[in-house]
């Protein structure tokens, strides 16, 4: 099969926060490149710079505390960074849209979900009322809330959480977006209703055209759903790669760490590996690896020179200067 371009690229982007005078690094010039019709899965510990990304490419990042430092972000020929507010704002929603942890936040308290859906659609497509109102019931009966109308005329408290977040994900492609971001879209849920969201963007991707950029802590949650993964670490990729690769033969040490970190349901009972050591200060600027510090591997080198995150094996990434011995932790 012959791969398409991406549709939307990611280059260099580096993101800084002032705080209390200082820098924060939330970004160190990360590369991500999403494909049609693919889920790729970003994965790595709170703070490591997830939401940030899913923040630059929505254009919603604070303007007054964020600072991208450099960079490109690419929807298809379209330059996002340079686009003003109010491009963005007809960009968001139409051609990129996203879905979020809390959907509680999202949400309006004071609308009905049908309301909700039919005035994004009416913005955006220019819909009728009553063409809104026929799409709004086939969006819901699509995310699994029935085409009674019930869920239409509910407002939001009305709903379980599950029901909330399946809402949020009919209104994010209500527009037919070419790329859909999930930030966390199952953490505050059971591992139930965790399983069915997960089935329900996996049905979404097959069904339509378009790039899904699933955002996780979780890396068993990742393996679930994405084709593709890319590891972060302290604003820094670390390691991307087909799904199967990474979780096979992982060539980052720190996701080799992490997989071993994951509950295995064969092995009842025992302890989880932890990864030793603390997360690299957002504000330190290491001349080496940002993963040295706690990586079991590292050497002399890797304080001093920065790995640059080159393909080492078909269509597979590692940022790592022994890339070669890391599968083997
Ligand atoms: N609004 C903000 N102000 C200052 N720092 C921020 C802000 N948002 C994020 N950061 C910092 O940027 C880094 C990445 O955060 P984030 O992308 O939210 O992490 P996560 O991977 O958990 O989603 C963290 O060090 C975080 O403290
Ligand atoms: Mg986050």
């Amino acid at each position: 099969m012959e791969s398409e371009a991406p549709i939307i690229r990611v280059e260099n982007l580096a993101v800084e926060f002032v705080d209390a005078g200082a820098k924060a690094h939330a970004l160190r010039g990360i590369n991500l490149a999403l494909r049609v019709d693919e889920i790729h899965g970003l994965v790595g510990e709170s703070g490591s710079g997830k939401t940030v990304t899913a923040m630059a490419i929505m254009g919603l990042l604070p303007s007054s505390s964020a600072k991208i430092v450099s960079g490109n972000i690419q929807l298809k020929e379209e330059s996002l960074l340079s686009k003003t507010e109010e491009e963005m704002r007809a960009v968001r929603g139409s051609k990129v849209s996203m879905v979020f942890q809390e959907p509680a936040k999202f949400l309006n308290p004071a609308f009905t979900i049908g309301a909700q859906i039919a005035e994004t659609v009416r913005q955006h497509l220019g819909m009728s009322r009553a063409q809104a109102k026929t799409r709004a019931r086939e969006l819901l009966a699509q995310v699994g809330l029935g085409s009674d109308g019930r869920v239409a005329r509910s407002f939001p408290h009305e709903l379980s959480s599950g029901m909330k977040q399946r809402a949020m994900i009919a209104i994010a492609i209500s527009c037919e977006p070419e790329v859909l971001i999930a930030d966390e879209p199952t953490t505050s849920l059971d591992v139930t209703l965790q399983a069915q969201i997960l089935g329900l963007l996996k049905s979404i991707k097959e069904s339509r055209r378009m790039g899904m950029l699933f955002i996780s802590h979780d890396l068993g949650v990742v393996r679930e759903v994405a084709d593709r993964v890319s590891v972060i670490y302290a604003g820094t990729i670390v390691e991307n790669g087909p799904r199967d690769r990474i979780f096979e033969k992982p060539l980052h040490p720190y996701t080799a760490l992490l997989l071993r970190s994951i509950p295995d349901p064969r092995k009842k009972g025992k302890r989880l590996a932890a990864i030793q050591g603390q997360v690299l200060d957002p504000k330190d600027e290491p001349r080496g690896c940002v993963f040295a510090p706690r990586c079991p591997l590292a050497k002399e080198r890797c304080f001093i020179e920065k790995p640059e995150c080159g393909t080492h094996e078909l269509d597979h990434a590692s940022a790592c200067h022994y890339w070669e011995e890391s599968w083997k932790l």
